[in-house]
Formats: structure tokens, C-alpha cells, sequence
């Protein structure tokens, strides 16, 4: 049976990352994974999280069963980090899940399960796995314009254009903040006016917010998500802790729904119960277990936040230095969006090709899209990685 499988083809970004641990030269930079690095090149365990887990290993009693949804105290925590004092909470049912991307694979199946239909939109480039969950679910992909490859931003009015035609049948998926791949975020009237499109329209929207606290700040990164919750009647929302407390091989991560009433998102918890039984039966607790003991705590949170805003600092540090690098060195200004996109990624907009170059020539490794993680960078590999961009154009 198994000589009927073909030959494996890897993920664009895990391949990335694997062929980066082969590469033997000590020049080479990772600008592939979405891993934050401090300025020594580490993705140290954060502070607040590392006293959580001495809490956690002092005070835990047993390793026995949670359930199917995990620890409701941690979807009670995340929920509020997500939804912040939105009035909509009490129509809201939240799972933890195995990571954000066992969140969007819970909901896919949630959806193609509620309405067999569905047609889900992504923004054209999307995070590379939308479209693969999306479908391992069984649902049909369409993606809508969003970025423009010349100004390297959303091409807002287009952009609405196209979802103006979305409709009751269809899922519009949209990224919380820190767009993956681009780094380039819609605004707020944007946020407005896809709301207002999908309470006229009828799409359901369902908001991916994998990167809260990197862009501008915790409650500004779900300034739009929340105010589309207050006017729609149904929402989905994927969230991950692997970036902001740094948990990402912990795989922690929730799915939230968001029902017309109490009852319907009750309806769909049950199902997501019965979904993640039949998956993986209960997600892995260490990571929840964690994110609950420092949110739970006045201290810890206090901490985790210093520690997160560093980051959101030194990612916009690094932004400003590469671009400052390729203006003032290299006198262009071709690149001076780089400073104009938010979180880890920003697309380059350079070709596949351009893209072989850089990894073959300078051992920088970035996704074949042309996306680089910024947070991948030390101050030192700035010089560097600029002068190879340069020589690869
Ligand atoms: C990424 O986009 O690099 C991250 O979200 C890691 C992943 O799971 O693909």
C-alpha cells in the first residue's frame, strides 16, 4: 500500500529551517521561521514564564486528564487577552488547542462541519499553512487582493472590491495584526469597513491573531478584531502564545467562537470537544499551564508585558537599523517600507530566484516569497545581510 504514496514534498518554511541547520558556514543568517532572537541570536525562555514554570513544577499535584477543551482557566485568560473588556464575551467559547495551527485546523473542521459549503478566503499571500489546513478540512480556498507588490502595501480599495462580493456562504479569514507573510497591516478604517461589508453581506469573519503584543502593543493589535466582535453576529479567532511567550514548541494555542447568542457558542464548543477527540482527544498542558500561572498573576503579567514590549522595541529597532543600512550605505530607498510593516516579517519583494542567490551565495535564508523574519536578525548581520540584498537585486 504504502508504494502508492508519492515522494514527500516539505512545508516552503520548515524546509527553510532545516536546510539553514545543515548549512556548516558561520556567516550564514536564519531569516526563515518565525522565532524571535534576542541580540545574542537566542530564543531565550522569557523570564515571567521561566518563574511560572518553578511555580508550576512547586504547586502541580498530578498529571491527570484535563479535558477535551484543556484548561479553562487559560481560555478564560486568553479570551480577555484577545477580547480585552468587549461586551461579547458571554457569547464566546474558547478550546485550547495544540498550537495555533491545531486552532485553525479545529475551526476549518468546526466550519466544514456547520456548513458544508463554505468557501474560505484568504488574503493573497497568506500565512503558508491557511491554505493547506483549509483544505485538509475539506473546504474551498479563494484568495482576495491585499498586497500590493508595487508600493509593498494593502491595496486597501481593492481589497474591498473583492470582499464586496463575499456572502453568506463564506469565511473571510484576516489577520489580527503583523500580516504573515507581508508585515503590512490593513488600519483601523479598514477594520471598519470589511465590518461593515460582512454585516451587510453576511460573510462570517474569522480573525488569525498569532503575533498579539508585535506589532503595537497587546490591546492595540486587537484594536480591529474587537471591534468587529461588538458588530457581528458570528466571528472565529485563532490565538497563539509560540511568539509572545515565546512558548512555540509547547504548541499553545486556543480556538474562540464567537456565536449570535450564549447558546450557539455553546453548541459549538460541544462540537469542537468532539472534533478535538477525535484528533487528538486533549491538547498538552505545560504551555497552558504556564500562560495561566502568569496571567493569573499581577507580578508575573507586570513582568511578561516589560519583556514582550522589549521585543516590539527591538523588532522596530532592527526595522530602522536595516533600513537606515540600505538608505544611508547602499543610497536607496527602495526598501523604506521595511520601517512601515509590523511584527516579524516583512516581504522583500524579491524573486525566487533573488531568493536562491541570498541562500546559495550569503547563506541568508529567507522563504522562497521573499519574506524575512527581522526578528531572525543580530545588529551585527545588518551590514551583511544588506550588502547581499543589494548584490542579489
Ligand atoms: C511562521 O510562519 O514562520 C510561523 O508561524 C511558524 C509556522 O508554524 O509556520
Amino acid at each position: 500500500m504504502l508504494s502508492h504514496l508519492p515522494a514527500p514534498t516539505l512545508d516552503s518554511i520548515v524546509a527553510i529551517s532545516l536546510a539553514f541547520r545543515e548549512d556548516p558556514r558561520p556567516e550564514k543568517v536564519d531569516l526563515g521561521i518565525g522565532v524571535y532572537k534576542n541580540s545574542a541570536g537566542e530564543t531565550p525562555i522569557m523570564g515571567a514564564v521561566k518563574q511560572a514554570q518553578a511555580i508550576v513544577s512547586e504547586t502541580q499535584k498530578t498529571k491527570a486528564y484535563v479535558g477535551f477543551g484543556g484548561c479553562e482557566e487559560f481560555n478564560q485568560c486568553v479570551t480577555d487577552l484577545v477580547f480585552g473588556d468587549s461586551s461579547v464575551k458571554d457569547r464566546i467559547s474558547t478550546i485550547q488547542t495544540p498550537g495555533a495551527s491545531g486552532a485553525l485546523r479545529m475551526l476549518a473542521d468546526l466550519i466544514k462541519f456547520a456548513q458544508k459549503d463554505t468557501t474560505v478566503w484568504l488574503t493573497n499571500p497568506s500565512y503558508a499553512n491557511h491554505q493547506p489546513i483549509m483544505e485538509a478540512a475539506g473546504l474551498k480556498v479563494k484568495f482576495y487582493s491585499y498586497f500590493n507588490p508595487n508600493t509593498k502595501l494593502v491595496d486597501v480599495d481593492r481589497m474591498l472590491a473583492e470582499l464586496a462580493h463575499a456572502g453568506p456562504k463564506d469565511v473571510v479569514v484576516l489577520h489580527g495584526c503583523c500580516h504573515n507573510p507581508t508585515g503590512a497591516d490593513i488600519d483601523f478604517s479598514a477594520w471598519k469597513a470589511i465590518t461593515e461589508l460582512a454585516t451587510k453581506n453576511g460573510f462570517t469573519p474569522f480573525v488569525d491573531i498569532a503575533y498579539q503584543g508585535f506589532g503595537e502593543g497587546l490591546d492595540a493589535d486587537a484594536q480591529g478584531l474587537r471591534y468587529m466582535a461588538e458588530r457581528v453576529s458570528e466571528m472565529f479567532v485563532t490565538s497563539s502564545c509560540s511568539k509572545n511567550f515565546a512558548l512555540y514548541r509547547e504548541r499553545t494555542g486556543a480556538a474562540m467562537v464567537l456565536g449570535e447568542n450564549a447558546a450557539h457558542a455553546a453548541n459549538a464548543k460541544g462540537k469542537l470537544f468532539s472534533l478535538a477527540r477525535t484528533t487528538y482527544t486533549m491538547p498538552p498542558d505545560h504551555g497552558a499551564a504556564l500562560v495561566r500561572t502568569v496571567l493569573q498573576s499581577e507580578q508575573l503579567t507586570a513582568m511578561w508585558k516589560s519583556e514582550l514590549s522589549e521585543m516590539q522595541q527591538r523588532l522596530l529597532t532592527l526595522r530602522q537599523s536595516l533600513c537606515n543600512q540600505l538608505r544611508n550605505q547602499h543610497n536607496t530607498s527602495q526598501f523604506d517600507f521595511i520601517e512601515s510593516h509590523k511584527g516579524m516579517f516583512t516581504m522583500l519583494g524579491l524573486t525566487a530566484d533573488q531568493m536562491v542567490r541570498l541562500r546559495e551565495e550569503f547563506g541568508i535564508y529567507g522563504v522562497a516569497d521573499s519574506r524575512i523574519n527581522i526578528a531572525g536578525l543580530t545588529e551585527k548581520d545588518i551590514p551583511y545581510v544588506a550588502d547581499a540584498i543589494m548584490k542579489v537585486l
